[in-house]
């Protein structure tokens, strides 16, 4: 399916490694230029940036200068066709709700939902400049699959996915789409890198982290994590003018991690 991203401009956001990575390598194959923001760059981001389709901005998107430096490097190139809020973090709990302090519960809600409420703000300006645009956020199966394990990450996940459909209502009319896409488990550092989740249950249970990794899976129609490049092809349909009348959506990636309808 030809998606005629060529010539678009999109923001990235978390875009040194996992999905945001994967979101950015596929958006740059399919013609658009990026410009990527993180608080680092990473070797895959820096090699990619090499063929001269992405633009690399240093931010710490827990700042609001972060999101204002992002956005006005890309009105700097004529402004934003695409918004992709994906930068996020969790922070395993195993200590339980009781452990979760106001700095954590602040720090989550910086990162998971200010981030995007900042580079959104920043961004529609120079959506209408551009005569509309589109605005896919990462949210997470854990918006409406609470895990007492993670209350603070749930908690968040659920505020951007229901941010999403205010916006599509009031930017509809003025060109511009709002979506979330809900990943269940997919296979980035954040599930199993160093610190991840797999190796933080794991330390707590006495698992390794692939047995905690197999554990998610377990029993899930597709028995297998979601990749990046996959949740990576479902934002760019989402951002192209492929789904043109999707708006106000909230689309599930997970191998049918989810069983209810
Ligand atoms: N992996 C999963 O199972 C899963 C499932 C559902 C939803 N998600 C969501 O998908 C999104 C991406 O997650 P991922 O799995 O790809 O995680 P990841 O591999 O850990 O990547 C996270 C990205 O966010 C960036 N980031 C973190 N803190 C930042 C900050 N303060 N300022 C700017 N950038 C920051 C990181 O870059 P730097 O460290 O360089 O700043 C990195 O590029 C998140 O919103 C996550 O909640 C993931």
């Amino acid at each position: 399916m030809e998606l005629n991203l060529g010539g678009k401009l999109a923001v990235v956001t978390g875009a040194s490694k996992g999905i945001g990575l994967a979101i950015t390598e596929h958006l740059v194959d399919a013609g658009a230029h990026v410009v990527a923001g993180s608080r680092t760059r990473g070797p895959r981001l820096e090699a990619l940036g090499s063929g001269g389709n992405v633009t690399f901005v240093p931010v710490d998107l827990m700042t609001g200068e972060g999101a204002t430096a992002l956005v006005a490097a890309a009105a700097q190139l004529g402004g934003v066709d695409i918004l992709v809020n994906n930068a996020g973090a969790v922070t395993p709990r195993p200590g339980g709700f009781l452990t979760v302090t106001d700095e954590d519960w602040n720090a989550s809600w910086s990162l998971g939902v200010m981030a995007a409420v900042r580079t959104t703000r920043a961004a529609i300006p120079e959506m209408l400049r551009r005569g509309g645009g589109a605005i896919v956020t990462i949210g997470s199966v854990n918006a409406f699959y609470p895990d007492p394990g993670i209350p603070d990450y749930c908690a968040v996940k659920a505020a951007v996915t229901n941010l999403t459909k205010s916006l599509s209502k009031e930017l509809g009319p003025q060109g511009i789409r709002a979506n979330s896409v809900s990943p269940g488990p997919v296979s980035t550092d954040l599930w199993m890198g160093a610190g991840g989740v797999a190796e933080v249950l794991g330390t707590a249970s006495g698992a390794s982290p692939q047995e905690v990794a197999d554990g998610a899976v377990a029993g899930t129609p597709t028995g297998r994590f979601t990749t990046p490049d996959e949740v990576a092809d479902l934002v760019l349909f989402l951002a192209s003018d492929r789904a043109a009348n999707i708006t106000g959506a909230d689309m599930t990636i997970d191998g049918g991690f989810i069983t209810t309808i």
